[in-house]
């Protein structure tokens, strides 16, 4: 299922990329676990992991969709506080139905990545889950995470990257390029949506330059590790 490169979402035109997500709402979780055999719920068990949230504290999810991680960080802190931001609003709607065990301490704001509405020294932790590689100014959004985050508040990135491995990268390659955007016709309708994703992370820096922006942003003591047989990167970084 091919769809033309030139009719794939800018990226540097954001009214585009919300549009398209704001297209695929309706089935993104469920191609999601497909997507990834049902891997992505452990990886944000991961993220949360290492987002240290304490009880009672404040964590934000930048483009947080459906909400599955903002969620997961309520579930494992007692008594925190915590925002999901996106700028689809079908996204966001389908989030607000699905807090029912913790929505008294989620909320979700419409709000865009490089402006985020909140003051500074806000949160204890900022996560975003598949979100950095769809924004226009990385480095402005990263910024403004390290703005709102408090001192000593941790930043973590989850998001997807091109394998290293030399014999795995032909095989991720095909089912990505061929077989997920006939997955996302079929599924989601939208073969355009996933086309995208595959071009979205060809063109996506790898994990040593990922950790470089996440410094030159501001933060200290930035590591990361691979999941997912090297497909996924975990960021983590702490605010000075
Ligand atoms: C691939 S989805 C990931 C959703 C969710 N974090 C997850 O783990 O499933 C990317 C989300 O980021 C949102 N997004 C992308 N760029 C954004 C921006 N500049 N500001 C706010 N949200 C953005 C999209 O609307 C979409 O809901």
């Amino acid at each position: 299922m091919m769809v033309p490169s030139s009719t794939l979402p800018d990226p540097t035109r954001p009214a585009t990329v919300a549009a398209m997500f704001g297209q695929i709402a309706a089935r993104y979780d469920l191609l999601n676990t497909l997507m990834t055999f049902g891997l992505d719920a452990g990886w944000r068990r991961r993220a949360v992991a290492a987002a240290a949230l304490p009880a009672g504290g404040w964590a934000l999810d930048v483009g947080t969709g459906t909400g599955a991680l903002a969620r997961a960080l309520a579930r494992a802190a007692p008594n925190a506080q915590v925002i999901g931001v996106d700028f689809a609003a079908p996204m966001l709607a389908r989030a607000a139905r699905g807090t029912s065990s913790t929505g008294a301490r989620i909320r979700f704001v419409r709000a865009d990545a490089q402006a985020l509405p909140f003051p500074a020294d806000t949160f204890d932790c900022v996560t975003s889950a598949f979100t950095i590689r769809n924004v226009a100014d990385r480095l402005a959004a990263f910024r403004e995470q390290a703005r709102v985050l408090k001192p000593g508040g941790r930043v973590v990135c989850l998001e997807l990257t091109w394998p290293r491995a030399p014999l795995f990268r032909p095989v991720f390659r095909a089912y990505f390029r061929y077989w997920v955007p006939i997955l996302g016709g079929l599924l989601a309708g939208s073969a355009r949506a996933y086309t995208y994703l595959p071009e979205s992370v060809a063109q996506f820096p790898g994990p040593e330059a990922l950790a470089k922006l996440l410094r030159t942003a501001g933060f200290v003591a930035v590591r990361y590790e691979l999941l997912g047989g090297g497909t996924v990167a975990l960021h983590v970084g702490v605010r000075p």
